[in-house]
């Protein structure tokens, strides 16, 4: 681990952090290059990364991390930071009752560290901000894949240049399925598939540029790594995994053709019901699976997939889908019943089979308050009037108790955005400013949004893993300075 001096000397190294406001410095950097036209590229869908070996129990994995130039752009090489050269990173597919092993070797000239989002992990194996694998090192993470079947994401998480890292390159999508699932009507293969989307800054020469904080100046939106692109899809049914990569976007989704998702999944798993979103909030780290329907779409129809709350019109319009013929429904397909056709009444979402997933019931032993605010004198991102220090802990919870955390964001005349993620847990929403949060935002979560002001209580039960986890907000540019704490799961005496 790194001592807190060491990390000072890092935060250093990471240069003009702390810069409040940006937009002076922003306008300095050069010009957008050529703008790509709206879905003329082919979206592309991530590698399955292979394992370099198996046994009984266990698949083995090695990745590179390196930093790598990449054709994001039409007719530019964009360095980017990329696992096993991809961008996003290659996608790796886990089983629940599985463990995963993961050798990870660190190319770049800065040190790294890998977090694999939502996912209940030995501490050890936590990718923790103080906990890098220098350059030139390799360290090996471990991943018992016991929890339910979710849509997990990998990130760098190095203390103070995570933002930056992971805004050039660093994450990927980890999907871990559970036998449960196999067993429903769910799209597979080519029809199951992960779009990581976030936002980003290019300049003339089509280089990532970044400035802190500089949310109104990245234009550009990539679903897997490419700006605006189309998907050419047939008329069946289609599991779509949204993953929300940004530093700091909000998305809002919606589709043009009217048509509602039928959301399966929150960021932690199934949830105890599919529910009918005509549109589906993501901020930061959520994740959401949906189902769309495209079984009764006239062939040639396009169907755009935009965002209702774009801060730009360039942003609005993210990924086209381009309807083409196709074989008709499979039977397993047409146990689903479909609703494309009645977008305005909504759709009978009983799915045979599915599995109600409940969060634990248990009584909470004690309750605790976390304001996040940002600190205008010094430009810093707080909880509780503090920043992030690596030797101290903000909260002791003994193994398997459950809390209340109340969560505040104190910066409603700031208008600023705030969330909370929790390593280690998946919790439960109980309310937003005194009202019960919506089933589908509720359970299973680890990332929770907070609109300015906002008061929100979540529960949590620390039953797996022992040892320090961070908390944070997951506007990664507030994270990085230096809106996160640290808990730590402690035998129970
Ligand atoms: Cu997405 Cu601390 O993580
Ligand atoms: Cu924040």
């Amino acid at each position: 681990m790194l001592t807190r001096r060491d990390a000072l000397k890092l935060g250093s190294a990471a240069g003009a952090a702390v810069l409040f406001p940006v937009n002076r410095l922003a306008s300095a950097l050069s010009d957008d290059p050529p703008g790509v036209p709206p879905f003329s590229l082919p979206l592309p869908v991530p590698p399955v990364l292979k394992p370099a070996h198996r046994t009984a129990d266990t698949d083995f994995y090695d990745m590179r991390i390196s930093e790598t130039e990449l054709e994001i752009l039409p007719g530019f090489r964009t360095r980017t930071l990329t696992f096993a050269g991809s961008f996003p990173g290659p996608t790796v597919r886990a089983r629940r009752g599985r463990e995963v092993v993961i050798r990870q070797f660190n190319g770049l000239r800065s040190p790294v560290t890998v977090h694999l989002h939502g996912a209940a992990v030995p501490a050890s194996s936590d990718g923790h901000p103080m906990d890098p694998i220098a350059p030139g090192r390799a360290r090996v993470y471990r991943y018992p894949n016991d929890q339910r079947a979710a849509t997990l994401w990998y990130h760098d998480h190095t203390h103070e240049l995570e933002a930056e890292q992971i805004y050039r390159g660093l994450s990927g999508a980890y999907l871990l399925s559970d036998p449960v699932e196999t067993r429903l009507p769910l799209p597979t293969g080519e029809f199951d598939v992960p779009l990581l989307l976030r936002d980003a800054k290019f300049d003339s020469e089509g280089q990532f540029a970044f400035v802190p904080d500089d949310f109104t100046n990245r234009p550009t939106v990539l679903v897997n790594g490419r700006p605006q692109p189309h998907f050419e899809v047939k008329r069946k049914l289609y599991r779509l995994r949204l993953i929300n990569g940004s530093n700091l976007e909000m998305f809002r989704f919606r589709l043009t053709s009217g048509a509602p998702f039928l959301q399966i999944a929150a960021d932690g798993g199934f949830l105890r019901a599919p529910a009918v979103r005509p549109e589906i909030d993501l901020w930061p780290a959520e994740r959401a699976e949906v189902l769309v329907d495209f079984r009764s779409v006239p062939p040639g129809t396009a169907v755009v997939l935009q965002n209702a709350v774009a801060l730009s019109a360039d942003k609005r319009d993210i990924l086209q889908f381009r309807v083409g013929g196709g074989a008709p429904p499979s039977e397993r397909e047409s146990d689903v019943p479909s609703w494309s056709r009645t977008a305005f009444s909504p759709p009978r979402t009983e799915i045979p089979g599915w599995p109600a997933t409940e969060p634990p019931r248990r009584q909470p032993t004690r309750t605790r308050r976390f304001v996040l605010g940002l600190d205008l004198a010094s430009g810093r991102f707080l909880i509780n009037g503090r920043g992030f220090d690596p030797d101290r802990v903000d909260a002791t919870i003994e193994h398997g108790s459950t809390e209340i955390w109340e969560i505040v964001n104190g910066d409603a005349a700031l208008g600023i955005q705030h969330s909370m993620h929790l390593h280690l847990v998946q919790f439960r929403v109980l309310d937003r400013n005194g009202k019960p949060e919506p089933a589908h935002d509720s359970f299973p979560k680890d990332t929770v949004r907070l609109y300015p002001g906002d008061v929100v209580r979540i529960q949590v039960t620390f039953d797996s893993h022992l040892g320090r986890f961070p908390f944070h907000c997951h506007f990664l540019d507030h994270a990085a300075h230096s809106m996160m704490g640290q808990f730590e799961v402690v035998p129970r005496r």
